[in-house]
């Protein structure tokens, strides 16, 4: 792959959008490789949480590349948006959890490509925003969507119609990120919560996983079923079992992804 890097650690995947000349902006070709990235996550078995973050210290993603947009055609700009939406959603639907490190700036295509990883993290220097606007065009990767329902439609619609960039701390107190670290620290703080994840049990953060992002947009009363539903399988497993036992017997429990 040329601009995304793919790593696998002590069961951690970790993806590096690594186009730094044009601040890690997604293109075609990047657009291609994040997807065949996630292809291959969601198939290996023993990737239990992914990483995704930008290359250098600059830049998270610093948008969808800008070159392609003056000569596209709107039925062409239709076929982008669902191809953007589409590789988002896959990151989104992934039952592992995918957290982004967001270590500069985080604009238009890049905002949304955080937004649809399950946590987000930032450096101090990060930079959030919606800039579509100043363009003549809209947030076409879920933006207008994802957006609202983190923040809320007041905070959204000031960052899409203003198109102004927030910086991480800001972001942290409108819950766009979870916290905030320095940027020489913002991978080992990241592991270190990717860490706490490894410990559970892997089939409880799928099943959580399939029902939080499953029931959030259904009315309350059919997300609880999903919930249930989710339960049931999750007493399907081995892993429940081990957790109860290890519990009750004091010691760590030793979940084995069954
Ligand atoms: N698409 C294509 N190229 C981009 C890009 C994008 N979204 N964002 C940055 N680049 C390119 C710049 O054109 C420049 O390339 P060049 O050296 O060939 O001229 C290179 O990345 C470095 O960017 P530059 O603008 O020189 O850096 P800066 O520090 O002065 O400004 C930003 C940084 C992020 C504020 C500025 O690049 C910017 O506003 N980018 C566009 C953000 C945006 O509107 N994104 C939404 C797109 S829908």
């Amino acid at each position: 792959m040329d601009f995304v890097k793919f790593e696998i650690r002590e069961q951690i995947a970790y993806v590096t959008i690594d186009r730094q000349t044009k601040l890690n902006a997604l293109n075609k070709a990047v657009l291609d490789e994040l997807e065949q990235c996630f292809l291959d996550i969601k198939k290996n078995t023993e990737i239990r949480v992914v990483i995704l973050t930008g290359a250098g210290e600059k830049a998270f993603v610093a948008g969808a590349d800008i070159n392609q947009f003056p000569s596209m055609t709107p039925e062409e700009a239709y076929t982008f948006s669902k191809r953007g939406q589409a590789i988002f959603s896959l990151i989104e639907s992934s039952r592992k959890p995918v957290i982004a490190a967001v270590n500069g700036f985080a604009l238009g295509g890049g905002c949304e490509l955080a937004m649809a990883c399950h946590l987000r993290y930032a450096s101090e220097n990060a930079v959030f925003g919606q800039p579509e606007v100043k363009l003549g065009v809209i947030a076409g990767f879920g933006g207008t969507q994802r957006l609202p329902r983190i923040v809320g439609t007041g905070h959204a619609l000031e960052m899409l119609l203003t198109g102004k960039m927030i910086k991480a701390k800001k972001a942290a107190e409108i819950g766009l990120v979870n916290d905030v670290f320095p940027l020489s620290e913002l991978m080992s703080r990241v592991e270190e919560i990717a860490g706490v994840m490894l410990q559970q049990a892997p089939q409880s953060q799928a099943f959580t996983l399939r029902a939080v992002n499953g029931g959030v947009e259904l009315p309350l009363e059919n997300g609880l079923d999903l919930e249930a539903s989710a339960f049931q399988d999750v007493f399907r497993t081995e892993d429940r079992v081990e957790g109860a036992r290890a519990f009750l017997d004091h010691r760590l429990p030793e979940f084995k992804n069954k």
